[in-house]
């Protein structure tokens, strides 16, 4: 597979950059191919008017937007990695995320259809409230808009740092993030997976209980 880790934190060296890279360790142990990719070494502008490309035939932003999109759609598993910030991804990803609108559908007989249908894809994020439900909203968000490109959920990893990197001491969360990296194939054979693996380790007391996964069983 291919796979491709979005880091889209500010911050080069923080947790979500922890994160990702260990699950594309994970994942190039086993031999996939693997590209990381910081949102923040690219100028990607928000989307304007987006008719406008409809007409002109081609997006009129000059920015660094196709770079990044072509390698979202060559991927075939893309690991989005963001911190919680305000509930929510951040403004890198969320800008990136609203231009798919235009690169990852297209129109068929009067229908918007999903350039990404199939694609796998994790949600790998870091937040500072002890609280699980830190994640509630972002992963609602990405859930919803990423099942309506009818790409499928293989995991979702949260980890609680606050602090530059402070997601390095979670181990528990590391090892997960690496066996997940790892297992990738395990997850792309199945022909139908039930749903997602969600690990949990923002709370040490469930630490043993996620530390026991299974991955869902096809149907
Ligand atoms: C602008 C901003 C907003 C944030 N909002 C939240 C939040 O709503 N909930 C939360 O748990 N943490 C929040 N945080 C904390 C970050 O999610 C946390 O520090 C994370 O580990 C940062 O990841 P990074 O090191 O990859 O940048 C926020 C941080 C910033 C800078």
């Amino acid at each position: 597979m291919r796979v491709l880790g979005l880091v889209s934190s500010g911050r080069k060296d923080g947790n979500t950059n922890t994160l990702v890279d260990t699950i594309l360790e994970g994942a190039k142990s086993k031999g996939h191919v693997t590209k990381k990719v910081f949102l923040a070494d690219f100028k990607i502008h928000p989307i304007g008017d987006c008719a406008t490309c409809r007409e002109a035939g081609a997006c009129v932003i000059d920015d660094d937007f196709d770079k990044v999109m072509n390698e979202a759609l060559e991927a075939d598993c893309i690991i989005f990695g963001t911190p919680v910030y305000w509930w929510g991804p951040s403004a890198q990803l969320k800008t990136f995320m609203d231009r798919w609108v235009c690169r990852a559908t297209f129109d068929k007989n009067g229908s918007s259809m999903s350039k990404m249908l199939g694609k796998k894809y994790v949600l790998a994020v870091p937040h500072q409230n002890k609280q699980l439900s830190a994640t509630r909203l972002l992963f609602a968000m990405m859930e919803d808009s990423l099942d309506f490109l009818q790409m499928v959920c293989l995991s979702k990893i949260q980890t609680v740092a606050e602090g530059r990197n402070e997601a390095s001491n979670d181990q528990a969360a590391l090892r997960h993030a690496f066996e997940l990296g790892a297992r990738m194939t395990e997850v792309e054979s199945m022909k139908k997976p039930t749903g997602s693996v969600t690990f949990n380790f923002a709370n040490p007391e469930q630490v043993a209980e996620v530390s026991t996964f299974k991955w869902s069983q096809p149907t």
